[in-house]
């Protein structure tokens, strides 16, 4: 590992809020926004000017290895969203509630929605469903924290729904437009809308004030959400049609690493200008030390 540290490139751009997000909407400014699990990936995504970091619970998937996003704990996601906040300056901090934090109480899932932003150092948190949840959307945006809704392909959903584009009868189409209006009645600063058909999310983001962000919902939606494994080409288990790689990377990190593995074993690494000197006159001194003649 190198010596040096990196520090967060520098942004010229004033610091994004739910506000912006908005502004943003109403400007028809479309909304950046990407997962971000660790300092590295915060630092490489604040510094492309990307508007919206989500720590998102894919973390169990891609960065943890669980089956799904139902194993993910509190601790877990207060463990990423510190390490995140680190490493951005600008773009706005969403963190997810995950699976259980906040469907069995609102008051239990505004002690969650507390603790990503007091301990995490989060700046909105993000949790899934509609109508169900608009009394915990209430009372936790009552207390000053902003919520971004999720509906849709619900992953922590599941065991119920399976990964399955949603909305794609009338009467489901309908009970999601209706999902969408009671978030945004709750109080959402915005809502994610994953796996829907495009002319519904065009309709839904045309229905809504506050901004919509899609995945796998088409190019009518108010902004775009991906996750960092999956569009950079690091993450191949699971592959849905709406993701876009914009770069394959680990065909060439893993060349690196077998680069890596090979040359220790022929031990033509570390070469001399990875290595340290001690002069000539040291080394002596310390060789006629050990023969006890000093
Ligand atoms: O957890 C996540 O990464 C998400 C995005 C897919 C929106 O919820």
């Amino acid at each position: 590992m190198s010596t040096q540290t990196t520090a967060a490139p520098k942004s010229t751009r004033s610091k994004i809020t739910v506000r912006t997000l908005q502004q943003r909407k109403d400007a028809g400014q479309p909304i950046t926004m990407i997962t971000a699990y660790d300092y590295t990936s915060a630092v490489l995504a604040d510094g492309a000017d990307i508007d919206v970091l989500l720590v998102g619970d894919s973390l169990g998937m891609v960065v943890l290895g669980y089956e799904s996003t139902v194993q993910v704990t509190m601790d877990e996601m207060i463990h990423h969203c510190k390490a995140v906040a680190r490493g951005s300056r600008t773009s706005l901090l969403v963190g997810d509630l995950p699976f259980l934090s906040y469907q069995i109480t609102p008051e239990e899932a505004l002690r969650n929605a507390g603790r990503l932003l007091s301990e995490g150092h989060m700046e909105a948190v993000k949790l899934e469903g509609g109508i169900a949840m608009a009394a915990t959307i209430e009372r936790i945006v009552t207390a000053g924290i902003p919520v971004v809704g999720h509906i849709g392909l619900t992953p922590q959903s599941v065991n119920l729904l399976g990964y399955r584009a949603q909305g794609r009868t009338a009467k489901a189409a309908r009970r999601l437009l209706d999902d969408a209006l009671a978030v945004e009645r709750a109080g959402c600063s915005a809502i994610v809308l994953e796996a829907v058909p495009d002319r519904l999310a065009a309709h839904i983001s045309q229905q809504l004030t506050i901004p919509t962000i899609g995945i796998g919902a088409g190019n009518g939606c108010d902004g775009q959400v991906l996750v960092y494994h999956d569009m950079l080409g690091l993450f191949d288990r699971m592959q849905p049609r709406f993701v876009k790689q914009y770069a394959t990377l680990a065909a060439p990190i893993q060349d690196a690493l077998r680069s890596y593995a090979r040359e220790v074993r022929d031990r033509s690494f570390p070469g001399a200008e990875h290595t340290y000197a001690i002069p000539d006159d040291e080394w002596n001194a310390f060789l006629t030390g050990l023969d006890g003649e000093e």
